[in-house]
């Protein structure tokens, strides 16, 4: 068995960047609980730990649920008597114009995106505040920097654990423990395929129809040239084991490109070179 000396939890293990980073995690040093709400999924990761004799272990953990998530951590404290590093990596994206999107709707997007974030936190910190260390990770997104047509809800739930992440820095850092974000652009996963779109929003009546056909297009053309999910991975491992961790991890060219351009251009020039970049009319035209 590859040998490791620290125990890492990531959420949403069953595909995607959540897979990859539980592998390379497992790969690199950390025994990995790779979380997911149905085991059923397991053998995707299960079959590839197994070639190179990682050490992982798979368990069921559903982020919008307390008690799935404290049976997850307890389970998981009780065997290993510790945790380093936690990823929230779990999520998906709500689609659809903001006026289209049901509350029930948003409700079910910040339970998963943000609620789930909260919860996995609170059930890890007093591990981590007692081992005087750890190292919290939050996938966030681009969308975590700047707003998309068409995805206003999930944006949202970004722009949170943005928030939240800044803010537990300040509360964990006399506890010795980190927090972080990385910022992923488009990634090749099944997000796509796993995100709704609202039931408004599907509508022939709905008066964003047309906007949102350019988005799914902007979305297939962006889908195009988008990053592998080991790209965000590497970042994690990254931000895991740097002595001094960052604040944020951009992964991807896109996301490098759009971060930039955050540090070096006004709130409205962004938002111009953002629209322009998705084919939609910039608000400052709009309000002339
Ligand atoms: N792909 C991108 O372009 C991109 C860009 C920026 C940020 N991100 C972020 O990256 C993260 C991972 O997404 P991905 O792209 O890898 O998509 P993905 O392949 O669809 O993976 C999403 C994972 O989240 C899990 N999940 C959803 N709801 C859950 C719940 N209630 N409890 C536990 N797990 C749950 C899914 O489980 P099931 O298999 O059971 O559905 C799946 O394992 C998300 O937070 C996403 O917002 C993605």
């Amino acid at each position: 068995m590859v040998s490791y000396s620290k125990v890492a939890v990531v959420t949403g293990s069953s595909s995607g960047i959540g897979l990859e980073t539980a592998l390379l995690l497992a790969e690199n040093g950390f025994k990995t609980y790779a979380t997911m709400r149905n085991v059923n999924k397991a053998s995707n990761v299960l079959e590839k730990a197994q070639r190179k004799n990682l050490p992982i272990e798979v368990l069921e953990l559903d982020v919008n649920s307390d008690e799935s998530v404290h049976q997850a951590v307890e389970k998981i404290v009780k065997a290993e008597g510790r945790i380093d590093l936690l990823v929230n990596n779990a999520g998906y994206g709500l689609i659809g114009a903001v006026e289209d999107l049901s509350t029930d709707e948003v409700k079910e997007q910040y339970e998963t995106n943000v609620f789930g974030v909260f919860r996995t936190i609170r059930e890890v910190l007093p591990t981590m505040r007692k081992q005087r260390g750890g190292t919290i990770i939050n996938i966030s997104s681009i969308a975590g920097v700047v707003g998309f047509v068409g995805m206003g809800a999930y944006v949202s739930t970004k722009f949170a654990i943005e928030g939240l992440t800044q803010s537990l820095r300040l509360e964990l850092a006399p506890f010795g423990i980190r927090a972080l974000v990385i910022e992923p652009g488009v990634i090749r996963t099944n997000i796509l395929n796993s995100s709704p779109v609202a039931k408004r929003a599907q509508s022939e009546n709905s008066a964003y129809k047309e906007m949102m056909e350019r988005f799914h297009q902007a979305i297939g053309a962006m889908v195009k040239n988008a990053s592998e999910p080991i790209v965000v991975a590497n970042q994690v491992l990254r931000a895991a084991t740097e002595i001094q961790p960052r604040i944020r991890y951009p992964a991807g060219p896109d996301a490098e490109m759009i971060l930039s351009a955050r540090k070096q251009k006004t709130d409205e020039e962004l938002e111009e070179f953002m629209t322009k970049m998705i084919g939609e009319q910039p608000a400052r035209e709009v309000r002339k």
